[in-house]
């Protein structure tokens, strides 16, 4: 309910400070600047410290159990500190919020609001009726995603910007919580899209990064009420002056088109390299995990891309150890791993997840079976990372330059095209160009030019 006929010029009269904790992937972390922007226009203030913050918020994951538990495990630090300053606000927002809802109040009935992603635009609202009539909140309406598409980020990172495309998802991958936790899929119109790149790159951002949970199925309407898709999306954002790189997680191998290989190939801001998650090289659990394509079909599409952009890197998702995995069968996702060659990998033991069609198949492989697959699989990787860049051993890359290593002063950071990221001696001024590098050393996760003298 909302007691003021236009809430949004509602401004609190005392700036109140929040501390805001993200888990979770990229699209959790660029909610958070979304967050952090939509209280800040409100009056609230950003804290990096929880002790003088009068509200704590977690943003939180779901698709694992070990984010869950890094989530609980807070919850009861903050018990604690509730206790000491009575006063103070503790929220858990995002996926969790939307999983677990009342359940979240079983454990911690001190918990003073729970709201999920489908509600963040609420969120200043729903503070504030908080604050004012006290007791507890649970949100977990999914709104329109239009009103959370348009909130201005407060963002982290000024060369490199997140951008939503489309928000939840409509696969229904049998292990996977997360279109319970966000919703059903919901593209964002073009022009508000290329309205916000083009703000980036006005103000000297020179990378963006679209954000979804498939991109692939991004599918816009303009003004015109023609249907835009991703490579029209792409092919849109090309043309932004400012920005030189285009980016896009996560891409789901089905809905990889001959015309998306084509505008990774045409475009030239778009970048060579994909994160297109395979999660098993096994056809038999590929089915069980409804993924709706086959190994072969797999292969394919790594092949068509490989051949159409020459040098572009590879990288993917896999799960070990879902309900049913035998030796074989993970025997397979090895051996697709040397066929394909990825660049990188993340690599995850399968999780039950509430909800999810997979919790309720037999779980019978044994934890240390699990593991010892995870570590075969990370360590097959390394060597293939590393071969791959001993392949640009001599070879020079293009490289934007991100700043001052933390650690070592003396030398600089950026990504290659394809993601990469490489060191280099650092001089002042370079931060934001883009610079060629000749690669002299390789680890399997980094490169490196030439270092006078080695740290
Ligand atoms: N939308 C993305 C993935 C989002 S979740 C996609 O479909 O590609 C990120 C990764 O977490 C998944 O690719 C998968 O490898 C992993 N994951 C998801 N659910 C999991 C579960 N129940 N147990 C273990 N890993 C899981
Ligand atoms: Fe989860 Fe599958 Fe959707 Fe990815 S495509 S978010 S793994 S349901
Ligand atoms: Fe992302 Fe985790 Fe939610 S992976 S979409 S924050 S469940």
């Amino acid at each position: 309910m909302n007691r003021h006929p236009n809430p949004s010029s509602v401004v609190f009269s005392h700036p109140r400070n929040f501390y805001l904790r993200t888990f979770g992937c990229q699209m959790n972390q660029h909610d958070s600047e979304k967050i952090t922007g939509l209280l800040e226009s409100r009056g609230w203030k950003r804290t990096g410290d929880e002790n003088e913050a009068d509200l704590i918020l977690l943003n939180t994951c779901s698709v694992r159990r070990h984010a869950e538990e890094r989530v609980l495990g807070r919850l009861a630090r903050y018990r604690r500190e509730k206790e000491k300053r009575p006063g103070l606000l503790v929220g858990v927002i995002g996926c969790m919020a939307q999983i677990w809802k009342e359940g979240l109040w079983e454990k911690f009935p001190e918990l003073d609001l729970v709201l999920g992603p489908g509600s963040f635009a609420s969120l200043p609202d729903e503070l504030e009726t908080l604050i004012d009539s006290g007791g507890q909140r649970l949100v977990d309406r999914f709104e329109d995603p239009a009103d959370f598409f348009e909130v201005p980020a407060t963002r982290v990172n000024s060369l490199h910007g997140w951008v939503t495309v489309m928000r939840g998802c409509d696969n229904f991958c049998s292990y996977c919580v997360v279109p319970y936790a966000r919703g059903r899929e919901v593209s964002r119109p073009p022009e508000e899209i290329v309205e916000e790149v083009r703000s980036l790159g006005k103000n000297g951002y020179k990378e963006i990064t679209l954000l979804g949970q498939n991109v692939n199925s991004y599918r816009g309407k303009d003004r015109a009420d023609l249907p835009v898709d991703f490579p029209g999306l792409l092919r849109r954002l090309n043309t932004v002056e400012g920005i030189e790189r285009i980016r896009f997680v996560t891409s789901h191998p089905k809905d990889i088109s001959p015309a998306l290989i084509s505008s990774i190939a045409d475009l030239d801001k778009v970048c060579e390299s994909i994160h297109f998650p395979a999660q098993s090289g096994s056809d038999k659990i590929l089915k069980k995990m409804r993924r709706g394509y086959t190994r072969g079909e797999y292969l394919e599409r790594a092949q068509q891309l490989q051949i159409a952009i020459p040098g572009i890197t590879l990288a993917s998702d896999f799960i070990v150890g879902f309900p049913g995995e035998t030796d074989d069968n993970f025997a397979r996702t090895l051996d697709l791993l040397r066929e394909v060659r990825f660049d990188r990998i993340f690599a995850f033991v399968y999780s039950p997840r509430p909800k999810t069609e997979a919790a309720k198949l037999q779980d019978g492989i044994p934890p240390e079976i699990k593991s010892a697959r995870l570590q075969q699989l990370l360590s097959l990787q390394r060597s293939i990372s590393l071969e791959k860049n001993q392949e640009l051993l001599g070879k020079e890359v293009e490289v934007l330059v991100e700043g001052k290593n933390r650690k070592y002063q003396d030398r600089g950071e950026g990504r290659t095209r394809t993601g990469k990221m490489v060191f280099f001696p650092w001089e002042e001024g370079m931060r934001g160009q883009l610079i060629n590098i000749r690669i002299e050393r390789v680890t399997d996760l980094s490169l490196y030019s030439y270092f006078p003298v080695e740290k």
